[in-house]
């Protein structure tokens, strides 16, 4: 009798273990289907990209992709040995020597003038700019210019360098401006009258209003840059493996680390959707809309709320200080 108990539950185990298989081939395989894929016919060749956050990461992958079609490509990083590292790996896999590190750390709004100061320096053209650099899980800490952390490095610092490079952008038209955002902007809870988040903050809660703020700043530049040829969209790039999780707790982080192997898109097809709205004819009219899977999505209704957004953008220039002669919209 025991020995007939033991041999079934020995095979509901190897059932179990079956069935735990067939779910991950068939998610890699659905993901595999549905990630969207960006059109590889099409070339950069004479185009600048600032990409931003490109060392590793999805980052890293959109760069690459825009150096092997031919464009100057710059990796806009806070650490110069990975940066240094990246630009290497890329030129050495692409054949392309048109790579460049340049340092920015966007904890730092004296960083991004520094870093906006030496682009529109040395470079006569830029046509695409992707606010790709972002962190999860910084704390509740200030900045050394009394933002938020987590706000200033996904939000404040990526809002203060597109609009010094603005006016570089118009003049480069057509020209594209691509800020990453995530799916977690629809449980964003951001308090206009505590937009810095002063009475505590959770760093969930900090992430999803920073992504809330980079489609409400692609939108507002897309409403108001309106008849140009710059467009300005955002995406949702996919759950990835990257090293986005690196600062969330161990016991949290390894189980998750372990489901994303499995079930999530990897760096190279999470950048998908980036290079698509940085490079797709078919997108060159589109501006303040929303991807996933290199497709419209819907946004949520407060990234929506055209209201909402202009006093964001107002906030926003408060607390990096934007200067009046600073305003290229
Ligand atoms: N992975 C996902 O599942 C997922 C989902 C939704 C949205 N996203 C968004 O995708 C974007 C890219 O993330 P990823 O997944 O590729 O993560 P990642 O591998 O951690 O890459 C993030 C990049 O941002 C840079 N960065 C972080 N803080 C910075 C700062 N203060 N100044 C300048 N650069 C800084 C990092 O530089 P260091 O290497 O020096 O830290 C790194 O290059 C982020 O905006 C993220 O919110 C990711």
């Amino acid at each position: 009798m025991s020995a007939a108990l033991s041999s079934v539950s020995q095979s509901y185990g190897v059932l179990g273990a079956a069935g735990l298989v067939g779910a991950a081939v068939f998610a890699r395989i659905y993901l595999t289907m549905s990630s969207g894929k960006a059109d590889p016919s099409v070339k950069l060749i004479s185009k600048t990209a600032i990409v931003t956050g490109a060392n590793t990461g999805i980052g890293y992958e959109a760069a690459k992709d825009f150096a092997r079609r031919g464009a100057k490509v710059i990796l806009a990083c806070r650490d110069m040995t990975k940066a240094e590292a990246a630009k290497n790996t890329i030129i050495m896999e692409t054949g392309n020597d048109q790579v460049f590190a340049k340092k920015v750390d966007f904890a730092s709004l004296t960083s991004v003038r520094n870093f906006a100061k030496d682009i529109l320096a040395t470079e006569s053209k830029i046509h695409i700019l992707v606010n790709n650099a972002g962190a999860a899980g910084l704390g509740d800490q200030k900045s050394e210019d009394g933002n938020h952390l987590g706000l200033q490095v996904n939000h404040f610092g990526p809002f203060l360098l597109t609009n010094l490079l603005l006016g570089r952008i118009k003049e480069s038209a057509p020209s594209r401006i691509v800020n990453v955002s995530a799916m977690g902007h629809r449980w964003a809870k951001i308090d206009l009258d505590d937009i810095n988040m002063e009475k505590g903050s959770k760093d969930t809660v900090v992430y999803c209003n920073s992504k809330l703020c980079n489609i409400i700043t692609a939108n507002e530049i897309a409403r108001r840059l309106k008849g140009t040829d710059v467009i300005a969209n955002s995406l949702h790039p996919g759950v990835v493996m990257t090293e986005i999780f690196r600062n969330l707790p161990g016991w949290f982080r390894v189980p998750l680390h372990g489901l994303i192997k499995v079930f999530y898109k990897t760096p190279e097809e999470g950048a998908q959707t980036i290079i698509h709205l940085a490079t797709s004819p078919k997108i060159e009219k589109v501006s303040g809309e929303y991807f996933v899977d290199c497709k419209i999505a819907t946004m949520s209704d407060q990234a929506k709320d055209v209201e909402f957004a202009k006093k964001i953008w107002d906030l926003s220039e408060q607390c990096v200080k934007l200067q009046d002669n600073e305003k290229f919209y």
